[in-house]
């Protein structure tokens, strides 16, 4: 069976404890399925609760939504690539579009952000999308291989397989809107085509998120380019996103 991978992206929700009473849960309702694999992205204060309660499960990984490219230092407020490590974290998300759309990220920060994982042995899952005028102006794949460039430039040999691509598309994300399967599916073959311009020596996982539900799940992921999904909010109920990672 193609491998697939399912992230859940908790953005600003799931306090500690109630965070780990979900991981509990949910393991109680899933057990590992072969070839696919998990990903869970909680707030900064829930990763360490989070990694602990998950970490009997090989299938699963714990990741930060967002860090700071330096290793140290006065940053307040900022999370650090080895302050999210030593808390469990195995990767983390970068440039997700409410990173870059409300907190004004921009592609540079993305890539250094993509190398201080990288350098410390951690996984990248770069996010990148239009927003709705770029594709209402056909700039959709211009504009996700602009951030996909910036996000990944100097990365080179083994670190590869520490990258991650996410397709979202911002007029996709908590509208309940969706690219339909066909549309994601180009976007996707775009982006592995510039992934191999760009060096990378395989296939890299790329995932589509934006309003992915039970409903729309299985059709997304039945695209042969589809390799998994990114998921908000249908991830913060414990029975549902059981039910998504465990069905075809
Ligand atoms: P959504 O969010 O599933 O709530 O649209 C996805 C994301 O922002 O990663």
């Amino acid at each position: 069976m193609r491998p697939l991978l399912y992230a859940a992206n908790w953005k600003m929700h799931l306090p500690p404890a109630e965070a780990r009473a979900f991981a509990e849960r949910f393991l109680a309702l899933t057990s590992p399925v072969s070839g696919r694999s998990l990903w869970f992205f909680p707030p900064a204060v829930s990763l360490e609760g989070t990694a602990v309660a998950l970490r009997g499960r090989p299938d699963i990984r714990v990741g930060a939504q967002d860090v700071h490219w330096e290793p140290k230092g006065a940053f307040t407020g900022a999370t650090s690539v080895p302050l999210a490590a030593g808390a469990g974290a195995a990767g983390a998300l970068v440039g997700h579009s409410e990173r870059r759309h409300v907190f004004g990220e921009t592609d540079a920060e993305t890539g250094r952000k993509v190398q201080a994982l990288l350098g410390a042995g951690l996984t990248a899952l770069l996010c990148v999308g239009e927003k709705l005028d770029q594709r209402e102006a056909g700039q959709t794949e211009a504009v996700c291989l602009r951030q996909l460039r910036a996000g990944l430039e100097g990365v080179t040999g083994g670190a590869w397989e520490r990258v991650v691509i996410a397709y979202e598309p911002v007029w996709a994300i908590g509208t309940g809107r969706n690219a339909t399967p066909e549309d994601a599916a180009q976007v996707h073959r775009a982006i592995q085509a510039e992934l191999a311009r760009l060096g990378a020596p395989g296939r890299r996982p790329v995932l589509y998120g934006g309003s992915v539900n039970a409903g729309n799940a299985a059709a997304l992921t039945a695209q042969p380019e589809v390799d998994g999904v990114l998921v908000g909010g249908a991830s913060l109920d414990v029975e549902g996103w059981a039910g998504i990672v465990g069905r075809g």
